[in-house]
């Protein structure tokens, strides 16, 4: 089952989401569907409700847990209530700019790859990271705060430069010319 917008607030409520969580995965969405709506303007094959619905979904697991375990705490939810597993793996990758096995086991994560690799994960991945709160910001924002943080910024490069490539544009100013900071 791929959770349409009214399914996933099911969900939401559900578990008991409160609400700027679900304001941010709206956010999250918007941001999302413009890349994906571009990506299927230029022919790429993407499956935007996986997107979508992995989007609106993908903060799920914060009714548990805050840490970077929440993704996946939140694919385990999904997973339970039946949801396809392209969205599972969707919010299961969110995390971060992707959480290698290594860096996994040492985070203490249950063991595997929370790496997004698939074009649906990466959208939803990087939309995330344009997103601060509920307003999208640009994404030189985010490099800082991952610097702030001891995060990986080749990491975040590498995921913008890999959506840049399959849109032939930056992914920022695709975004930017739909929505407004
Ligand atoms: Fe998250």
């Amino acid at each position: 089952m791929i959770p349409d917008e009214t399914e996933a607030l099911r969900i939401h409520r559900k578990y008991g989401s409160i609400p700027v969580i679900v304001e941010h995965c709206r956010a999250v969405e918007r941001v999302a569907r413009v890349i994906a709506s571009e990506l299927a303007r230029r022919g790429v094959v993407v499956d935007e409700k996986v997107i979508q619905a992995g989007a609106l979904l993908h903060d799920i697991g914060r009714t548990r847990v805050q840490t970077v375990r929440h993704g996946y705490e939140g694919a385990e939810i999904l997973r339970r209530e039946g949801v396809d597993e392209r969205v599972v793996e969707v919010v299961k990758r969110h995390v971060g700019a992707g959480i290698t096995r290594e860096e996994a086991r040492r985070l203490g994560l249950p063991e595997g790859d929370y790496m997004p690799r698939t074009l649906e994960q990466k959208v939803v991945c990087f939309a995330d990271k344009m997103i601060d709160s509920n307003k999208a910001r640009p994404f030189a924002e985010e490099v800082k705060r991952f610097v702030r943080k001891g995060h990986d910024v080749k990491k975040l490069e590498a995921l913008k430069e890999d959506l840049r490539v399959v849109l032939g544009r930056d992914p920022e100013e695709v975004i930017f010319e739909k929505i407004r900071i």
